[in-house]
């Protein structure tokens, strides 16, 4: 996250403060320098979500830290978190994601769901050159639910939050 340097706006001028805050706070993802030194060690860790295992920050975009960007180890490609009709975390989701919709064409990618609902790999993926479309099911109920558009990145928490998350029967 990037952090406005408030001095700077600050010398500015009390009237202006307002209206600065926006500009100096505008610089996110542009071209500023990375503001995390990420060490080559962190990305050399292999990860792959199990049935049965736990892991944590359920319903956060989990590459803000297991990303470029981010000091966790390993560089997740997609990860999320599948959760119930209920809203609580889903470990028997197994999630695809395919060169068609609803599980059609090539399955590039499959991922079974750990007990957190959480289902996360560093495995390599097409994003963003290739698009792919996501289709989550369950091992113990017949639901089936899919994502009808292709997503060209696998952080899927940056989109499913708050009342938009993979969810499933
Ligand atoms: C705020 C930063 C942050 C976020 C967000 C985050 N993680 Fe982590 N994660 C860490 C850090 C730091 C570690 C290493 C220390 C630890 O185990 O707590 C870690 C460790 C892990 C591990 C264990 C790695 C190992 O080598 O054993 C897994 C698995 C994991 N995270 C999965 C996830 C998943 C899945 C998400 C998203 C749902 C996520 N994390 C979101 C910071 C984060
Ligand atoms: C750029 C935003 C975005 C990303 C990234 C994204 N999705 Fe979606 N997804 C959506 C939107 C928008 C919908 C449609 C929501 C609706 O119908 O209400 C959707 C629908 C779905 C659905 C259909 C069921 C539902 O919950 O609405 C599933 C399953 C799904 N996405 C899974 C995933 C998975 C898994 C990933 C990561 C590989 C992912 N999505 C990445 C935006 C995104």
């Amino acid at each position: 996250m990037f952090v406005p340097d408030l001095r700077v706006c600050l010398t500015r001028g009390a009237m202006l403060f307002l209206t600065l805050v926006a500009g100096c706070g505008s610089d996110d993802g542009g071209d500023t320098a990375p503001t995390v030194q990420r060490s080559p060690e962190l990305d050399a860790v292999s990860l792959k979500s199990q049935r049965g295992g736990t892991s944590h920050e359920a319903g956060n975009n989990c590459m803000t830290c297991h990303g470029p960007n981010g000091t966790a180890p390993g560089r997740f490609t997609v990860a999320g978190t599948a959760v119930t009709s209920a809203r609580k975390p889903n470990p028997d989701a197994t999630i695809t994601l395919s060169t068609a919709p609803n599980g059609g064409g090539t399955v590039v990618l499959t991922l079974e769901a750990d007990a957190s609902g959480n289902f996360y790999t560093t495995q390599a993926a097409p994003f963003p050159d290739q698009s792919l479309y996501p289709r989550v099911t369950s091992r113990a109920t017949a639901s089936v639910n899919f994502m009808p558009f292709p997503t060209m990145s696998g952080a899927c928490n940056v989109c499913h939050v708050g009342s938009n998350p993979v969810d499933l029967d």
